[in-house]
């Protein structure tokens, strides 16, 4: 027996012994076909969490951020504002309100260390430069999901007056006070508006940010710098208006809740017939998804507690297309597609966001599925019953696709390298088991 410590390099479910002679990991076992039932609390969005997190760096003060969720990328960013010199102060439950302090902030920079283990880490590009007049930032590199550059970031801060250099894999940037810029962003970026818009709300004068995103994430870290004294019209519309001030104040702020998170419960309902009523979340945020499911049979109604969602008996094939925000997030695509798996009939998915976004494919492939990929889309040929497999995760949103095939599927499903699914998925295993799920999170040796 050896006593087990974390390996942080790799991934949080990485675990060895003193010895180095093993490594454990951890997996997800699941034993298929039970409908789920019961109530299911949504937490707050990782995706609002984490601007919101790198907003702190806009002021001096304490900044209070409740409804955090309890995720590795949220820990990833209370390192990377520590590293800075921020100060995080303790919580005594991980569910207790954040207060963070980033007063006398000494190294504006994000190593590459934790950088390579989370590309949102890009955001604190935008607020670093802006209130210190530099930042280095580790560039981060492509990820499973495609190349993901940062080029839109970047040539928005340099027409907005900042001096940009790329050494040694980090982007050094400076400049004295960025000036008020017209931005057109060629490619609608949720980062990158957000990078862009934290960055205007100290510049010199207006900025104009033009075909940019209007996720609900979005509007939420507007709502927060508009908190902080900021001067912003038009969060979620694709032009927002930002009137640089001279400082901000420190916030208090909840995050929103989590549309991708219930939109996952939302097909686990439908994917095994199954009726959840999800607290803490209202039908605006998930409306694509929601009239998608419709067409697909699933009922949703409200209620005064939350959203009703009942799958049903059997699921018919539609068509879906991936789009920037109101349209189908691509952060469901991978989870539609363990749908579409077991619907009755033929469905094609096109996936326009990413390049690489199809790799849960070959694993829903390894459970049954008959799948086929061209190019951007993907001719999925629903089956009537997926079976168990062991399975691999490659990221996030395709390792919960994994979870609710394992949850519809006859037999024991396996699903491995699940640290991608602590990264952005709140107590999954734990919630799916209150409703009534087989499932269970063990170490394994290799
Ligand atoms: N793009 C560029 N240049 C840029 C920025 C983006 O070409 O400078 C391209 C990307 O390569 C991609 C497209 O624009 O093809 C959209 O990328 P976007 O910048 O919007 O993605 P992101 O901001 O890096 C966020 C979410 C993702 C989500 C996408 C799309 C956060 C922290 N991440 O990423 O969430 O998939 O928007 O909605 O908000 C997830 O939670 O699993 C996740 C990947």
């Amino acid at each position: 027996m050896c006593a087990l410590t974390p390996v942080t390099m790799a991934g949080a479910d990485t675990w060895v012994c003193p010895y180095r002679t093993k490594i454990y990991m951890q997996k997800i076992v699941i034993q298929g076909g039970r409908p789920l039932k019961g109530e299911v609390k949504i937490s707050g969005a990782k995706n609002a969490a984490l601007p919101a997190l790198f907003a702190v760096l806009l002021t001096d003060g304490p900044c209070r951020l409740e409804q955090t969720p309890d995720l590795r990328d949220i820990d990833t960013t209370l390192k990377i504002l520590q590293h800075m010199g921020a100060s995080v102060k303790m919580r005594l439950t991980k569910s207790a309100p954040l207060v963070i302090d980033s007063n006398g902030l000494s190294h504006p920079e994000t190593p590459y260390d934790l950088v390579k283990t989370m590309r949102a880490s890009v955001l604190a590009l935008g607020p670093l430069l802006t209130k210190y007049q530099r930042a280095r930032i580790s560039l981060p590199g492509g990820c499973a999901i495609g190349a993901r550059p940062i080029n839109l970031h970047l040539k928005a801060l340099e027409k907005m007056g900042a001096k940009v250099e790329l050494e040694g894999g980090y982007v050094n940037t400076s400049a004295k006070r960025l000036h008020g810029e017209r931005i057109y962003f060629d490619t609608v970026t949720v980062t990158g508006t957000e990078n862009i818009m934290m960055a205007a709300t100290l510049a010199k004068g207006e900025t104009v940010l033009e075909n940019a995103a209007r996720e609900p994430e979005i509007t939420d870290l507007a709502n927060l710098l508009i908190k902080m004294g900021a001067k912003i019209e038009g969060a979620g519309t694709e032009t927002i208006h930002i009137s640089g001030v001279d400082t901000l104040s420190p916030f208090h702020h909840t995050i929103i809740p989590d549309r991708i998170e219930a939109g996952t419960y939302m097909i686990a309902a439908a994917i095994t017939g199954g009726n959840i009523l999800l607290r803490n979340i209202n039908l605006t945020l998930v409306d694509a998804l929601a009239v998608k499911l419709s067409e697909v049979g699933v009922k949703i109604r409200e209620e005064k507690d939350g959203l009703r969602v009942e799958g049903p008996k059997q699921i018919k094939a539609v068509d879906i297309t991936t789009a920037p925000y109101p349209g189908f997030a691509t952060d469901f695509q991978a989870q539609f597609m363990a749908l579409m798996a077991v619907a009755h009939g033929t469905s094609v998915v096109v996936e326009t966001i990413f390049e690489n976004r199809f790799m849960h494919a070959q694993e829903l492939v390894r459970m049954g599925a008959d799948i086929k990929i061209e190019g951007k889309s993907a001719v999925v040929k629903g089956v009537k019953q997926l079976s168990g497999a062991p399975v691999m995760a490659s990221d996030l949103r395709a390792s919960a696709a994994l979870v609710l095939a394992g949850l519809a599927a006859d037999g024991l499903t396996e699903i491995h390298r699940i640290y991608h699914l602590d990264r952005g998925y709140e107590h999954m295993e734990k919630k799916l088991k209150k409703l009534g799920a087989r499932i269970k999170r063990v170490k394994v040796k290799y």
